[in-house]
């Protein structure tokens, strides 16, 4: 397996960080997720975009230009024979002696990237739905950044495991802000498409932008509002996305049946539509 780390292609047992790495001492960098089908990148354009927003909106410069992270990414893949999977990207301050505030003086980033060999598409839990829970949404206010600070999502995502289902539904203030690793969509009693409207509180999912676009060209109605959870509780069907997850259809939310228990049809039209556009 080979890895790219600062500049270089490497064994993945040889890629090594330093421990003053600014991303191991204080979650001081951002990642980027990319979907890869029948060999080629998904909607990484969009990805590259909000990798390069993220970085400048915590002031990390971005060391490639889209072109040259597309053209790593590619070579990537390449080496490691993946046709389906995951690249995964991060990009940190950088290594310099512990100190909270931003080192002076030009600091190189550490730019780090590797590819997971794994079914997306033949996913079991896309026939049969995933059962979810909802958690209280602990993180900070920028939730818009996809940084790797990720301790509040990693609790979740363990509830989740310990309560034996796939997914956790964070919640703030009644409403339902996003999954742990997903964007959170529901079809409402009245057969709207809802979703939350981007802002500072969630993540601006790029699989969900293409879900509201496919959505849109199938004349669904769509709301962009927020879901109170009693009303996710009510759905008629309800389903999340990511580049991972593409989309996942949910049966079950906190032990309670949403529709007739198994993915409902605007679901797994959605999740066609998605594949059909990222092949
Ligand atoms: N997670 N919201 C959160 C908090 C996420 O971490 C993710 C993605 C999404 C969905 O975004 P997108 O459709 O752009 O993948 C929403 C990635 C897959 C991860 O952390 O592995």
């Amino acid at each position: 397996r080979i890895v790219y780390l600062n500049g270089e292609f490497v064994p993945f047992e040889q890629a090594r960080v330093p421990i003053m790495d600014r991303g191991f001492l204080f979650a001081d960098g951002i990642y980027e997720v990319s979907a890869i089908l029948d060999g080629k990148l998904v909607d990484n354009a969009a990805h590259l975009a909000r990798l390069d927003r993220s970085l400048g909106e915590i002031g990390i410069r971005n060391p490639h230009d889209a072109a040259g992270w597309e053209r790593l990414q590619t070579e990537l893949v390449a080496r490691n024979g993946v046709t389906e999977g995951l690249v995964y990207m991060q990009v940190t301050r950088g290594v310099a002696e512990r100190d909270f505030a931003f080192p002076k003086g030009d600091v190189a980033p550490t730019v780090m990237m590797f590819t997971q060999a794994k079914s997306v598409l033949a996913n079991p839990l896309a026939e049969t739905g995933a059962r979810i829970i909802t958690v209280e949404d602990l993180r900070w206010k920028r939730r818009d950044i996809k940084s790797v600070a990720l301790l509040a999502q990693v609790l979740a995502k363990q509830q989740a495991a310990e309560a034996g289902v796939a997914e956790a539904w964070m919640v703030e203030d009644g409403a339902v802000t996003e999954g742990s690793s997903s964007t959170a969509f529901i079809v409402s009693r009245e057969r709207v498409l809802v979703t939350r409207p981007l802002s500072t509180a969630l993540l601006p999912g790029i699989t969900r932008a293409a879900v509201l676009r496919l959505a849109q060209e199938a004349d669904l109605r769509i709301e962009e509002r927020l879901i109170p959870v009693a009303e996710a509780y009510e759905a008629q069907e309800a389903f999340y996305t990511s580049a991972s997850a593409f989309v996942m259809p949910v049966v079950e939310i906190d032990n309670r049946t949403i529709g007739e228990g198994r993915p409902g049809p605007i679901t797994r039209r959605m999740r066609a539509l998605y594949i059909e556009a990222a092949r």
